[in-house]
């Protein structure tokens, strides 16, 4: 056993998993009135209902305790004081320093950082302002139109998400365009859409060594150069965004259209960063600080509450019984909103890239599992879809279910039918439906006999499936902030407890080497025999079917 499940606070969480999940949520709702008093918390703009999981005051108390014994105060504190906590790249995480709005001082090897994120904060939000209120002109004199960002990973699932989640405020001259995938597909139909006078594109890569995000900007600048056919044009229309001035300066963007951002924030933390540059250009600067006081909001509940109402903590620590206790795989994500229909893959990237580690701080390979599988869709689309096996299949997989009062739209009636359906799905996996309620169900309806009794274990649900239920008064950029900084904090607070480093990414190294060779070999048509027989034959199929 590792130094984890050996403790006492896990001990006791083993002991307390084998003497109560045979309790039912139902007889639990029906026991205690008071249940949603008692779990359910309010930050800022964010409702949290996590009644309906498989707890007790004491699965919470039990859970709190091992956050203690984890050392989750001392940790927390220690992100926030920039300790070099990713201390495999010996750097600092202080994503947090971003969002840091009442601009206390935050010391990186002695340095305070704030001057230098306040500065970069107001080149991006002066430089979005020009383009557009259409000051900043492309070569032929005309205003921007069209921005273009190139990244990939968290380099374009933040800007992309939040202008999804955002699209209603954005400037109606601004069309934002999201570009990814090396599949030079993507660009290709993106470049048919926008005209090179009038387009802006936004280069984004914390290394700008990413070979999808350079392959697809230099793809952009030659598109851009054959209708320009001048290299001076270059800097109306190419904007970097990186920590890496040297490899901007290689690609040949000036240094005076780079923003730039540091080694201590991660690329699915930086969000927050001038990473988020396309989201300014969009939706402009008063919007962008919202964003920022929201996630520094929930930044101070989650640096100050205490764990039994830290909200951040609540929901990692639910995910922890689920994972560890009850042998759960996987958590679905699932907003019932449109415009979040990107949040599931941007929280995908976030807790699986950051908690998808076989080993903890000390490189010992863990005993129990990590971070789950994150997975989902817009809610209402995924209840015709795949919500049938989270209520009859055989996984328990936790599901959070992400609304808001106000729909944006004047589409009358609609949004009510949406958050009937939040409810109803939320008590269904709640309650189930017993053979009982499913045979007077059905002998109501006339069935009888032999045939109402064979139908009855196909329409029973074992219900007792864990929800939580955030529910926000609008989608607006101070909640959308509050929401993104919930999910980080929740992953930094599971890696805590897991004992690994939730802030690197070693395991996508392997893939990228590996690809670099083959590449020449596919380019050069060299020797493939060191490869062993099914990835040779694959590359000699390639080769000979290729056109
Ligand atoms: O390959 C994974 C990754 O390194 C992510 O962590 C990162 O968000 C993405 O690639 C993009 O990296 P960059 O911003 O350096 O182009």
């Amino acid at each position: 056993m590792s130094a984890l499940t050996e403790t006492p606070a896990w001990q006791a969480l083993s002991q307390h998993y084998r003497d109560s999940n045979a309790l039912h949520m139902r007889d639990l709702f029906r026991e205690d009135d008071q249940r949603f008093d008692a779990f359910s918390l309010q930050v800022g703009g964010l409702l949290l209902d996590y009644s309906k999981n498989r707890i007790t005051s004491d699965t919470m108390r039990l859970l709190v305790e091992l956050a203690e014994a984890r050392g989750m105060n001392e940790r927390i504190a220690a992100m926030f004081d920039g300790d070099k906590i990713n201390f495999t790249e010996k750097r600092a995480v202080l994503h947090v320093a971003l969002r840091n709005r009442t601009n206390s001082p935050i010391l990186v090897d002695g340095e305070n950082i704030m001057p230098k994120v306040n500065a970069v904060l107001d080149r991006m939000c002066a430089f979005a302002h020009s383009v557009r209120s259409g000051d900043w002109l492309g070569y032929t004199g005309q205003p921007i139109t069209d921005v273009v960002s190139i990244g990939i990973g968290g380099s374009d699932l933040g800007p992309q998400m939040v202008y999804e989640a955002l699209k209603p405020y954005a400037h109606p001259r601004m069309h934002m365009h999201f570009v990814s995938n090396v599949d030079g597909s993507q660009i290709a139909e993106t470049l048919k859409d926008v005209h090179p006078a009038t387009t802006l594109f936004v280069i984004e890569s914390k290394t700008f060594t990413t070979q999808e995000t350079l392959t697809n900007a230099r793809t952009a600048r030659e598109w851009f150069l054959a209708a320009a056919k001048d290299e001076k044009a270059i800097a109306k229309h190419f904007v970097a965004v990186s920590t890496n001035r040297q490899k901007v300066i290689d690609f040949g963007i000036d240094p005076t259209n780079m923003f730039e951002f540091w080694d201590w924030v991660g690329g699915r933390f930086s969000v927050w960063s001038s990473i988020g540059l396309p989201i300014v250009l969009a939706l402009g600067r008063d919007h962008f600080y919202e964003l920022l006081n929201g996630a520094h909001l929930m930044d101070q509940h989650f640096r100050n509450a205490p764990l039994e109402k830290n909200m951040p903590v609540l929901l990692g620590l639910l995910g922890i019984w689920y994972m560890n206790f009850y042998g759960g795989g996987s958590h679905v994500i699932a907003p019932y909103d449109q415009y979040l229909h990107r949040f599931p893959a941007y929280i995908q990237q976030l807790d699986m890239e950051s908690n998808g580690k076989q080993v903890n701080t000390q490189g010992e390979r863990v005993d129990h599992e990590t971070a789950p599988i994150i997975w989902g869709e817009t809610g209402i689309n995924g209840q015709h879809a795949f919500y049938q096996l989270l209520h009859q299949g055989t996984h328990i997989s936790p599901i959070d279910l992400i609304c808001s009062i106000d729909g944006r739209h004047s589409m009358p009636g609609h949004h009510d039918i949406l958050l009937s359906n939040v409810f109803a799905q939320a008590q269904a996996f709640m309650l189930g439906k017993t053979a009982d309620e499913v045979r007077a169900e059905l002998s109501a309806q006339g069935l009888k006999g032999e045939e109402l009794e064979a139908m009855i274990p196909h329409r029973v649900f074992d219900g007792n499936r864990p929800t939580n239920t955030i529910l926000m008064k609008t989608l607006d950029a101070r909640n959308l902030g509050a929401l993104i900084a919930l999910y980080e904090h929740k992953i930094f607070v599971q890696g805590t407890i897991w004992g690994i480093n939730s802030f690197d990414q070693w395991g996508v190294e392997l893939g990228k080497q590996l690809a670099k060779k083959i590449h020449a070999q596919l380019v050069e048509g060299s020797d493939v025999s060191e490869h062993d027989c099914s990835t040779r034959k694959l590359i000699e199929y390639y080769r000979r079917h290729a056109r």
